[in-house]
Parts: structure tokens; sequence; C-alpha cells
């Protein structure tokens, strides 16, 4: 056999495939590996750390009963949810994120005075969020109302803010 054949029969180093060292190859493939466990555990602690939203707590939808649980004109709490839920006079409904919106106090709605009344900074609001007294500066936020047959829902994972009361926002029974 030549030498020239010799060396083709050789098996070749790693040093020669890829130019890099053996034990430096190795090196990096441990940390590559390492650099996945890593990765995969902080996965796995986000997952862990992230809140777990369900059916009835807030940031999730709440199933709140029949449409005819609710009389026109009123107003109706539901504090796990955050919101009021209001049926208003002609028989629509409003969800209000009960959060006032000057600094974030929580509005206890007045059935004597049929207000929303800020313990805070004495923010008023009326039956469909809108500032009759500031210092707040817009209408309660509006939480998402779905009339899934006879049953009214309010989703709370999303909030709306908004400038002043309009009628549209009101959602009606079919
Ligand atoms: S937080 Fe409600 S009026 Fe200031």
């Amino acid at each position: 056999m030549t030498e020239n054949q010799q060396r083709l029969c050789a098996p070749e180093s790693l040093h020669s495939q890829t130019g890099i060292p053996r034990r430096d190859f190795l090196r990096l493939g441990w940390t590559a590996l390492a650099g996945v466990a890593v990765v995969e555990a902080g996965v796995v602690s986000v997952g862990f750390f992230l809140p777990r939203l369900s059916e009835g707590e807030f940031g999730g939808v709440f199933k709140c009963g029949a449409v005819d649980k609710f009389p026109n004109g009123s107003v109706t709490p539901f504090n796990e949810g955050r919101f009021y839920l209001v049926r208003t006079q002609d028989g629509g409904f409003l969800a209000l994120y009960r959060k006032c919106t000057h600094l974030g106090c929580a509005v206890p709605w007045d059935q004597t005075k049929q207000q929303f009344i800020c313990p805070c900074h004495a923010s008023v609001f009326d039956q469909n969020g809108d500032v009759l007294n500031a210092p707040a500066p817009r209408p309660l936020d509006l939480f998402q109302v779905n009339l899934v047959g006879d049953q009214v829902q309010v989703d709370t994972s999303k909030q709306t803010r908004r400038d002043r009361f309009d009628p549209t926002q009101i959602v009606y029974p079919t």
C-alpha cells in the first residue's frame, strides 16, 4: 500500500473534518446541551408563574346568569370579576370595570343616589359609567358583554377605554 492509499484509508479526525479540535468540539456540544436545558427550564418556569385564567376568575369569562335575572335599571356587582353588570332602563347591558379612571380606586355603587362615587377623590359616575364629577378624566371602562342564548356572559380579558358614554356601547338581547 502506498503512502497515499494509507492516508485515504485512515479514519479522518474531527480536527480534519471541522477544523475544530476534538476536545473543543465536545465542549461545544455540552455547552449547547446545557443551553437547551436552561431554555427549557425557563419556559417551564414562565408557564408556572403565568396566571391560569379560568372561567369565573378576573381576566376570564363570567357566566352571569339568565337575562331575566337582571331587572331593568339594576346594577349588579360581580366582585370577583371587578365589574358591575348594568341593566339599562330600556333592557340593555353594560359591564363597567369598577376601577376609577382617575387613580384606580375601586368605585362602589351608591344605590340611594344611583351613582358610582369614588371614595378617594370624589369622582362621580352615572349608571352608564359616564363622568358626572371630575377629577376622573373619562368614563368607567367597559368589558365585553356577550349574550349567548338567554345567558349573559362578560369577558374580563380586555377592557375598553372610552371618551364618553355612547348608546351604541349597550348590548341588547335579541
Ligand atoms: S381615584 Fe377615583 S377620584 Fe381619584
